[in-house]
């Protein structure tokens, strides 16, 4: 499915919606939901997971009951539930990836969504998606229509997390090695990809991608400083589709350049200018 606007706009709008009205999807944007879930999605991660619609629509009280957000979210009927084969991480970041770029579409078309990786009744939401012995749920998001204000909790929790705010590019993005930060100037071209980075969702708002860009080519090293599987993969997806939007072609490896690093900092994959 193609975006119907500029991606960085849109990643600009997407922010995390806690407050749904509990209007159903309408008829066409329901079926168009459902197709973005049957797509294949391809990420730099090589793995595969699956994603699935939960509907509170013919539930009974119990059976909605344990579709539980534990207060988080508050009128939302629908859910994608991310899967994974249990114990593959890079299948987690994968997901990260292929749920991040479902829910950049669901912003363009007008829709409500947030990433819950700890807010959500994984046990009841597994039985509802019938999930497999072999399998695990790292991730849900409610999808709907949201109202225009928030209510006061969800401001609230915001606050909490400084969801309104990310850290400055010297924080996250460095030139050739991590102690001297990368100017937006230096970054030249890729200055958006990296921007689409820094405006990513993360668990708790924790932002823990740090970027450096290669000293002699336009690659660019991608590690994380703790966060989750699931924040890598959202980095790479938004790297990833601001650089091809921008027409810059490139291929992503996980090739450690062996750069001297912080402790804490983990290195995860590159992406390199073909
Ligand atoms: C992997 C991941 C897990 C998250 N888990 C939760 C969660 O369990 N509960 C919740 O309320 N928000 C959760 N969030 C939402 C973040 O708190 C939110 O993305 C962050 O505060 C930034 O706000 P924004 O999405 O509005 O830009 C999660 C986000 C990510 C990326």
């Amino acid at each position: 499915m193609e975006f119907s606007k500029p991606i960085m706009d849109i990643i600009k709008e997407r922010t995390s919606w806690r407050t749904y009205t509990g209007a159903p999807l309408g008829q066409a944007v329901k079926d168009k939901v459902l197709a973005l879930l049957e797509e294949k999605i391809e990420s730099p991660l090589g793995a595969t997971c699956k994603l699935q619609f939960i509907t509170q629509e013919g539930l009974d009280f119990m059976q909605k009951r344990k579709l539980g957000t534990y207060g988080f979210i508050a009128g939302a009927r629908d859910f994608i539930a991310g899967i994974v084969k249990r114990g593959d991480a890079r299948a987690v970041e994968h997901l990260g990836y292929v749920l991040e770029t479902v829910i950049l579409h669901a912003t363009d078309i007008g829709l409500g969504t947030c990433w819950l990786g700890g807010s959500f009744n994984k046990t009841g939401f597994a039985e509802q998606a019938k999930l497999g012995s072999d399998e695990s749920m790292p991730a849900v998001t409610p999808i709907g229509y949201h109202p225009v204000d928030r209510r006061f909790l969800e401001g609230i929790m915001r606050t909490v997390v400084k969801a309104n705010t990310r850290k400055p590019w010297a924080s996250l993005f460095f030139d050739g090695t991590f102690t001297a930060p990368l100017s937006e100037e230096r970054a030249g071209v890729f200055k958006d990809a990296l921007e689409g980075v820094r405006l990513g969702p993360s668990a708790t708002n924790t932002q823990p991608w740090r970027v450096v860009k290669d000293k002699d080519v336009d690659a660019f090293h991608f590690y994380s400083a703790g966060g989750w599987h699931l924040d890598r993969g959202i980095a790479i997806c938004h790297f990833d589709l601001v650089s091809k939007a921008k027409g810059h072609a490139g291929i992503w490896r996980a090739e450690d350049p062996g750069i001297a690093k912080p402790e804490g900092v983990n290195y995860v994959i590159s992406w390199r200018k073909e």
